[in-house]
């Protein structure tokens, strides 16, 4: 018997991939949403969303690829910053994804990406990039960025960009004054204690798909906390192991005792 089979679900409710489906949407998810949506769509202003490792930025980016990906209006890539090293290489990464070709020169590329960005305006496409690890961006890359945030009629940006990324991206940001001043912030932060069991548990009921209740006790739960300080990557890796030492013992809920001795199985300090 597996750990599936054990507690009667369809899949792994924990596991630490970043899978849209199990992105449970509190306050702090919820207005970062449609901060995103509402910001790209109107071409209001270029976005930095930044927050810890495990706080849930790649989970919420792909989801938001996802629902947009749908809406018409939009022509929305997604890229990862480490990939690239050279602010030549970024550019033509980007142009790749939109299907623009490139010129050998930097200058000329740079030329042939407008035209297609006022292309797509005169359109009425909202082309828009997803840069996930955005912290690792070199300084001559957020140059570039910059720059494409130059690309304006004389009322909207022709280049959505939504950067995401480790607190260092803050602090990069922070230091280029001239993204600063025209870059909007969305921190995410880790969550409430409140917020961390309710997202434990809908991730139980994704994975169960009906009400059966996640099994850890309201003491379980604040264990929990107690050790991930609200940082949901953090959480459900302790609710994993969690899981498998109920399996183990044959025990259906957990209560603070399992949860500390699981703790303590993957090094975690309160
Ligand atoms: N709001 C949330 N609801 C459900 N799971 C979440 C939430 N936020 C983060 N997670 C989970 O935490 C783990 C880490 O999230 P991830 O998006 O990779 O973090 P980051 O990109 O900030 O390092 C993933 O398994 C993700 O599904
Ligand atoms: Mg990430």
């Amino acid at each position: 018997m597996t750990i599936i089979e054990y507690f009667k679900l369809n899949e792994e409710p924990f596991r630490i991939s970043p899978n849209p489906r199990f992105l449970f949407l509190n306050e702090q998810v919820k207005e970062a949403s449609s901060k995103v949506t509402y910001m790209t769509k109107h071409r209001t202003a270029p976005l930095y969303m930044y927050g810890a490792i495990g706080s849930g930025k790649t989970t919420l980016l792909r989801r938001l690829y996802e629902e947009l990906q749908d809406d018409t209006t939009y022509n929305l890539r997604l890229l990862f910053a480490p990939n690239v090293k050279s602010s030549m290489a970024f550019l033509r990464a980007i142009m790749d994804a939109f299907g623009v070709p490139t010129d050998r020169a930097y200058d000329r590329s740079l030329k042939l990406f407008e035209g297609f960005l006022i292309e797509q305006y005169k359109q009425n496409k909202v082309p828009t990039l997803f840069i996930d690890e955005a912290q690792n961006m070199t300084r001559d890359i957020l140059k570039l960025v910059h720059y494409l945030l130059n690309f304006e009629t004389r009322d909207v940006k022709l280049l959505q960009i939504v950067l995401t990324g480790q607190d260092e991206l803050a602090e990069k940001v922070k230091r280029y004054q001239e993204l600063r001043s025209r870059m909007i912030p969305i921190a995410i932060n880790s969550m409430s204690p409140a917020d961390l069991q309710n997202m434990l548990r809908f991730r139980w009921s994704v994975a169960s798909g009906n009400t059966s209740q996640a099994p850890f006790s309201d003491d379980a739960f604040q264990e929990v906390f107690a050790y991930t300080k609200g940082l949901p990557r953090d959480a459900i890796k302790l609710a994993d192991e969690v899981l498998r030492h109920l399996y183990i013992s044959q025990q259906d809920t957990a209560t603070a005792a399992e949860v500390t001795h699981a703790a303590r199985q993957l090094d975690m300090e309160k």
